[in-house]
């Protein structure tokens, strides 16, 4: 048994110990070093260069190293017919929550109104309610907005969530579908965005849907970039309706120096660190997929390409 990795980072080292811990009888080759492609069962892959996949004629599944695959489906040379397995594993869901909590919090606790008060050197405590007088919504109920949904109402926070179909999350108020969007809107002083990005989600953060939010929200996206229309966002803060943003991902990355999201006074950038797949719980969920295959049974979390995600 066979598989091809590819990375653009420099963690090909940590992934190769942490396959062989997990599934020892993995043969682990290091593209371009590929070998005799034929051979090739599995592809482990970020960001495939074009052509890539389909030079490996008995590729039984595509694992992705990233949780979000709309780079895949852009991609007009991906071999038809073989499943692609977005990454779902705890190390990268716990990061996301991690950095959920944190940027909740930031907002909750009014903190970009306090730097620039430091900036001016005024001593100004200002009100802030507790967690449980806080609605604070997640779009997209997957394995990221899950944990973070169940995190943050366990600190007390009065939290919903969006997703397509409907779903049940303990102690969250759940909505769904486009006839869920307004009334979930008009809970999130504070929303978080963990949605993936496709056909139906592009722009989805738009003048109308930030119109919603009430006074003063807050916008974290840790998504896609291409889910915020920026210009919205700028209007929205020229109205009032969001008063500050935290932005992890964005249309082009890196974000470009001249970029106006930098030197924004309500909005925090992080340069796309929400979460990253950690290469021994990665490992773990990858070949636990691949014996499951083996096994004569069905992989977990393949994408539908149709749906998006
Ligand atoms: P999942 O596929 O597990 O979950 C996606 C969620 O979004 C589901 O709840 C789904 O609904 C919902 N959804 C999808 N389309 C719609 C729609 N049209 N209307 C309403 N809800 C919709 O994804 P993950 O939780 O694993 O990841 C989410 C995204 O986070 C990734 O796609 C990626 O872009 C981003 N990400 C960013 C990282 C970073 O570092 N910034 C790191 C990792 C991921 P339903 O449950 O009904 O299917
Ligand atoms: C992503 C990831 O999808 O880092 O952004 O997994």
């Amino acid at each position: 048994m066979a598989l091809v990795f590819h990375s653009n980072s420099d963690s090909a080292e940590a992934w190769l110990a942490a396959l062989g811990k997990h599934l020892p009888d993995l043969e682990v080759r290091v593209w371009p070093e590929a070998g005799d492609r034929a051979e090739i069962d599995y592809a482990l892959v970020a960001h495939p260069p074009r052509g890539m996949l389909k030079s490996f004629p008995n590729l039984k599944a595509i694992f992705s190293l990233w949780a979000g695959i709309d780079h895949f489906s852009s991609d007009p040379e991906l071999p038809a017919g073989i499943p692609i397995v977005r990454m779902v594993e705890p190390g990268l869901t716990r990061g996301m929550t991690e950095y959920v909590l944190l940027n909740v919090l930031f907002h909750h606790r009014r903190m970009l109104e306090y730097l620039a008060q430091e900036k001016e050197k005024v001593w100004k405590p200002l009100d802030t309610p507790l967690a449980a007088e806080r609605k604070v919504g997640v779009m997209g109920l997957g394995a990221l907005g899950t944990d973070a949904a169940r995190v943050l109402a366990a600190l007390g926070f009065d939290v919903a969530g969006w997703s397509r179909n409907q779903k049940s999350v303990p102690d969250v108020t759940t909505f769904h579908g486009a006839e869920g969007l307004e009334p979930f809107l008009q809970h999130c002083e504070i929303l978080v965005c963990l949605l993936p990005l496709t056909s139906e989600t592009r722009g989805i953060l738009n003048r109308r849907t930030l119109g919603l939010l009430p006074e003063g929200a807050a916008v974290i996206n840790a998504a896609r970039g291409e889910l915020l229309v920026d210009d919205d966002l700028f209007h929205a803060f020229g109205t009032g309706r969001v008063a500050g943003a935290s932005l992890d991902v964005f249309g082009y990355e890196p974000l470009v120096p001249e970029h106006p999201f930098w030197e924004h006074p309500k909005i925090l950038v992080t340069p796309h660190c929400a979460a990253v797949t950690r290469p021994d719980t990665g490992a773990q969920a990858v070949a636990e997929n691949i014996r499951r295959l083996e096994g004569g049974g069905q992989l977990a979390h393949v994408v539908d390409l149709d749906r998006g995600y």
